[in-house]
């Protein structure tokens, strides 16, 4: 396999399937040179049949974390254009039915990783004088939802560590923006449903009733609405994450995240929570 070495480079994290396999190929199509993760070796070969050099990458492990880095600096010469934290997954249960095990590993995945690996790729960035950090967030970073409290928590984190570390960057040539969107094509939902089974012990909850809907709605793989859009719609903006000049710090993707915000700047929050609670 060929690389040019002109091309700028990128690492995209969880491109086994959803939004991290559609960005690693549409920027693949764009001319990056692309680093993608995966955990399985068939997802790591599908990968690399598209020209897009693969590697394992759990973040819940550290020594994958530091691997991924070593080998992606020795093949680019120690540099790096960009990163787009993208792997992650969502834990669904009531927030007094969460082990706290569950809640750490949640927080494993979706924060720890990530602010190790991004801590290990700002120095090369500030080395080179630029770089553009992009993490996948989630509307639920932004207004909580009932029966996600381990996984919005993991995504509010996000949002705060990430923008302190925006403010800190101001000047080194590196932009930070986060990605917000709302519901969208993916196997996040099949994803969860493995994890509520396994964690969370419904049958024997106070909210067994309430459950039942969600159950339904994991299992057919997640809301089903018009609303709902492919991942070309978070390429879009990530795309201009990686080449506007300037780079926003949000970016909300579908009509429902953009909603949100809406809702959030315009309501009281009495208001605003008891709309959401009817929403789940
Ligand atoms: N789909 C939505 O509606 C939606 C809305 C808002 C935000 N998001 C965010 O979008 C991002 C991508 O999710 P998606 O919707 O495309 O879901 P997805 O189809 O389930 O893809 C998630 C990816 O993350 C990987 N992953 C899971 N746990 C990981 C770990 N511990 N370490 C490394 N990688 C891991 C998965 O790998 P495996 O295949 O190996 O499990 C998979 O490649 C996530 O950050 C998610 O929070 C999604």
């Amino acid at each position: 396999m060929s690389h040019n070495a002109f091309a700028r480079s990128i690492i995209v994290t969880g491109a086994s399937s959803g939004i991290g396999a559609h960005c690693a190929r549409a920027l693949r199509a764009d001319g990056w040179r692309v680093f993608a993760t995966a955990r399985k070796p068939q997802d790591i070969a599908a990968l690399e049949a598209d020209g897009i050099e693969a590697f394992y990458l759990d973040y819940r492990e550290p020594d994958s974390i530091a691997a991924l880095v070593e080998a992606v600096l020795s093949r680019t010469g120690g540099r790096l254009d960009a990163l787009y934290n993208n792997g992650a997954y969502a834990q669904a249960g009531a927030v007094e039915d969460l082990p706290v095990a569950a809640l750490r590993e949640q927080f494993e995945a979706n924060f720890f990783g990530w602010h190790d690996l991004t801590r290990r790729i700002v120095p090369v960035m500030r080395a080179q004088g630029h770089g553009r950090i992009v993490h996948c967030s989630s509307i639920l970073g932004l207004v909580p939802v009932k029966w996600r409290g381990a996984y919005a928590a993991s995504k509010y984190a996000l949002e705060g560590l990430m923008l302190c570390m925006r403010a800190e960057l101001d000047g080194s040539g590196i932009h930070v923006s986060l990605i917000e969107p709302g519901p969208i094509e993916s196997r996040l939902a099949e994803h969860g449903l493995g994890w509520f089974e396994k964690n969370i012990d419904w049958q024997n909850s106070v909210h067994r009733d309430a459950y039942l809907p969600q159950l339904g709605r994991l299992r057919q793989g997640g809301v089903k609405s018009r609303t709902k859009l492919g991942p070309d719609a978070v390429y879009g903006v990530l795309h201009h994450a990686l080449n506007s000049r300037r780079p926003r710090p949000h970016y909300r993707v579908t009509t429902p995240a953009k909603l949100g915000v809406l809702l959030k700047r315009m309501l009281p929050s009495a208001m605003l929570y008891r709309l959401l609670a009817g929403q789940a």
